[in-house]
């Protein structure tokens, strides 16, 4: 059995589209009613049976690794009040994941972060949750559809994807394929482009937060080359993987909110809050 056993959480961007609060809290640590982003994403982990969590961070972010620590006081001043209970599925993360962190020193991208991350992943597969992307579902979770098919396919990388409207395009990595077999939700990619123009784009089928990558992607990494902002991009590196079919992309069952923008942010609260209220 292929086993993805450690998830990488690249956090190491500025979060510019949520200044001003982003210059002192990490957007990782917005908090979808009174949750934080990050906490979603590793519960999103846990549900695939993976405890062991890899952040890529920057100097800003120490709010991350501070929250993922027991905090004896605040502990101790809701014992036996009906708040006690708030702390259970933090401290439950606490207590069951191994949390290793390492440092972007620069800002230099998506990719660069997630190659930044190779020491603490070594040289296994692996799965990516960018947290900004929120993903719901009742059933599995989207990273658990991801494992179950990574067994299938164990040596290619995964990426998620989901129809976008035409005119929105030009805000993702958009992949082009075949369906595979049967499938109505599993392509073969054989094109990407980074943030195509509507006219450009060869579908609407857009990357979401969610990949799972197998360690050949850092050997890629190391020789893929910065985009002219000087950006280091994943979709560029997964498409020199996807030249030789290693590369599937695959239309995942759930909800996802864009909580990278202050639109989906908002609408991500607005409609969790009717929901769970
Ligand atoms: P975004 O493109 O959303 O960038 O990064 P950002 O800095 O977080 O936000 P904006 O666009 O300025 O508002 C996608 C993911 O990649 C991480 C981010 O932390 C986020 O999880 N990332 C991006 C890094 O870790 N390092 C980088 O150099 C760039």
């Amino acid at each position: 059995m292929a086993i993805i056993s450690k998830c990488l959480f690249p956090v190491a961007g500025y979060g510019t589209r949520f200044l001003p609060v982003t210059k002192a809290i990490p957007k990782e640590m917005l908090p979808i009613l009174a949750k934080p982003l990050i906490q979603y994403g590793v519960e999103e982990a846990m549900s695939a049976g993976i405890y062991a969590i890899a952040m890529v961070t920057s100097k800003h972010k120490g709010a991350i690794k501070e929250y993922f620590q027991p905090h004896p006081e605040i502990e101790a001043s809701v014992a036996g009040t009906s708040k006690q209970s708030s702390l259970i599925e933090i401290n439950n993360a606490i207590a069951k994941c191994e949390f290793n962190y390492i440092q972007q020193p620069q800002q230099q991208g998506l990719g660069h972060a997630i190659y930044t991350g190779q020491p603490l992943i070594g040289n296994e597969s692996f799965a990516v949750i960018l947290p900004d992307d929120l993903c719901i579902n009742d059933g599995a979770s989207v990273l658990e559809q991801m494992c179950e098919l990574h067994q299938q396919h164990p040596d290619c990388c995964i990426v998620a994807i989901e129809e976008v409207p035409i005119d929105e395009v030009d805000k993702y990595g958009i992949i082009d394929g075949e369906l595979l077999g049967n499938s109505n939700t599993v392509y073969r990619v054989d094109n990407m482009l980074e943030k195509p123009t509507p006219q450009d784009a060869p579908t609407n089928l857009a990357i979401i937060g969610r990949y799972i990558l197998t360690a050949e992607i850092f050997t890629v990494l190391a020789k893929t080359k910065a985009d002219n902002k000087g950006e280091i991009q994943i979709t560029d590196a997964l498409m020199t993987l996807a030249k030789t079919g290693k590369v599937i992309a695959y239309k995942f069952q759930g909800r996802r909110f864009d909580c990278g923008s202050v639109k989906g942010f908002i609408a991500a609260n607005t409609i969790l809050a009717k929901e769970n209220m």
